[in-house]
């Protein structure tokens, strides 16, 4: 008897439906064949499935079986398909009539006990069987939370082998899982960190205020204890909250990876990615054997940031730099290529040199000018070039930190930043792929960074005396923008030239 199911993979962020097909005959030898699986994975999934089956009462029939997993040419990973595997040798038993797969997605990895263990891309496949016009997506109960998010399609969430096999035999019902998409972006969103807790610390959260208003990635250099850390993982709490889009967006590459464990349906707050400095190129910007997202795409619609970015690896830092312009990361196979989303604000901190107290006003820097040339070459590195704004991160002075008055929350920063962003919004209405100022090009510069008289002579004044490059001349146009646009002003003005010649403190020729 032959049975057939569907049931899906993914490819990137993307799923696509996959045709499992099950024969089972009498006659000949016992013998187990499965085409269309990779070799390696395929050993273990007749075991998986010869395990889940006799340990959940149910019969691994002594016959010769034949699974074909369709599109053959598709790069597919074993586990998810142990479970229309295991149904297909059910039904082609004939205990469970062909045609109670008809409209049914399912996918699921089996555990040797038979209980079904969760898959990756959970929301992706629900995605792709809504728009396929499937009825209902079976699925691992872990996962359902965040499959339903989908409208339009009922989702089923399974425990174990045999409660699917009486569901499809109409001996018990299932409930699909419901939820309320609506429900799940709030407006206000759910940090537990707030910028209210840092004291003091004006300039820096001023800078960081600046950067979240125009996308700007970020350097902040400083010595130990200055804060560094706890200012950069509040920076979530002041951007605009997340868009529905946006959230489904960062959960399907959380889910791709296996990270939608937690039983939310949603990436529901920005994320924060703070990868250590130890980390591979792989892990950073994704790919693999069995491809899964990079930290910069963890990060996506959020922040990345690397501490002590001196000390991550070369190469490491070299292959954000594509993505870093692209907001996307290709990556190719023999099979063909994909790509994951990356739009992310990068924000980096260091010391300022190998001690750390290089300009500290209490503790003598040991350093020697040599180490401390060596150490700035090493944090400047492939990703200098790639930031907005630079800036120094003094220690607290002791009055500060034991202050009691409230610092301002991150709500009201927040506030600020959404009226810039909106600004934005207006500004780049009808060009493509730019949202803020950040991702500007050229083009844009001269047609929305416009200086005049004072202004253009003060930025030309600077630019000779601090030595800035040329492209140190267009970040600061950007940055200035954005800081014309969160005082709701038109014209970018001296006091906006010179703010963002401030933030440019790593051009200068002379140590900060
Ligand atoms: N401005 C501040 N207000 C309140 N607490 C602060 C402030 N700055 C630092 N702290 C306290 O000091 C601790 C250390 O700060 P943090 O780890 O952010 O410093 P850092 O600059 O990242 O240091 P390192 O260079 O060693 O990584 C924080 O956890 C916080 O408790
Ligand atoms: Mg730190
Ligand atoms: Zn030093």
């Amino acid at each position: 008897m032959l049975a057939r199911l569907t049931s899906a993979s993914l490819l990137g962020i993307e799923a696509f439906p996959v045709e499992v097909e099950v024969d089972v005959t009498a006659r000949g030898l016992p013998h187990y064949a499965t085409v269309g699986l990779p070799d390696t994975a395929v050993k273990e999934s007749k075991d998986r499935v010869r395990a889940a089956l006799k340990n959940t009462g149910y019969n691994f029939p002594l016959k010769q079986i034949t699974v074909n997993l369709a599109p053959a040419d598709m790069k597919k990973e074993g586990s998810g398909f142990d479970l229309p595997i295991c149904l297909g040798i059910v039904s082609a038993e004939g205990l469970i009539p062909p045609e109670r797969f008809e409209g049914l997605m399912i996918v699921g990895e089996l555990s040797l006990d038979g209980r079904i263990k969760p898959v990756r891309g959970a929301l992706s496949m629900a995605i792709a069987a809504r728009n396929l016009g499937f009825r209902a997506l079976v699925l691992p109960s872990d996962n359902a939370r965040e499959a339903s998010v989908v409208q339009g399609i009922s989702v089923y969430g399974v425990k174990t082998l045999p409660e699917l096999v009486a569901f499809l035999k109409e001996e018990e019902t299932l409930v699909p899982v419901e939820t309320d998409p609506s429900q799940l972006i709030t407006p206000v969103p759910p940090y537990d960190v707030d910028f209210s807790e840092v004291r003091g610390q004006e300039y820096p959260k001023r800078a960081l205020e600046v950067a979240a208003a125009g996308g700007h990635n970020v350097l902040m250099v400083g010595p130990p204890g200055s804060g560094k850390s706890m200012l950069a993982k509040r920076i979530p709490s002041i951007l605009p909250p997340l868009t529905f889009e946006e959230a489904l967006e960062a959960t399907r590459i959380w889910s791709a990876s296996g990270l939608m464990t937690d039983g939310k349906a949603l990436v529901a707050s920005r994320p924060f990615r703070s990868p250590h400095h130890t980390i591979s190129d792989v892990a950073m910007v994704g790919g693999g054997a069995n491809p899964k997202p990079g930290e910069i795409s963890l990060a996506h619609h959020g922040v990345l940031f690397l501490d002590e970015v001196g000390e991550f690896r070369r190469p490491v830092l070299e292959v954000l730099r594509q993505p870093l312009e692209d907001r996307t990361i290709t990556i190719s196979r023999a099979v063909g290529s994909f790509s994951y989303p990356a739009s992310i604000m990068l924000v980096a901190a260091s010391n300022p040199c190998p001690c750390g107290y290089l300009g500290d006003r209490k503790h003598p820097c040991t350093c020697t000018p040599r180490q401390v040339s060596k150490y700035r070459a090493k944090i400047s590195g492939p990703l200098l070039d790639r930031m907005d704004i630079h800036m120094e991160v003094p220690s607290v002075p002791y009055e500060d930190l034991m202050s009691r008055k409230d610092a301002e929350p991150s709500a009201s920063m927040r506030e600020r930043v959404i009226a810039a962003r909106r600004v934005q919004m207006e500004r780049f209405r009808g060009e493509k792929r730019v949202f803020c100022n950040a991702q500007m090009r050229a083009r844009h510069l001269k047609k929305f960074c416009v200086i005049r008289d004072e202004a253009s002579q003060l930025l030309e004044t600077a630019t000779d005396r601090l030595g800035l490059s040329a492209r140190a001349h267009s970040r600061i146009l950007k940055v200035a923008r954005t800081i014309s646009d969160l005082s709701g002003q038109e014209e970018i003005g001296t006091a906006q030239i010179a703010e963002a010649i401030q933030y440019r403190s790593f051009d200068r020729t002379r140590m900060p």
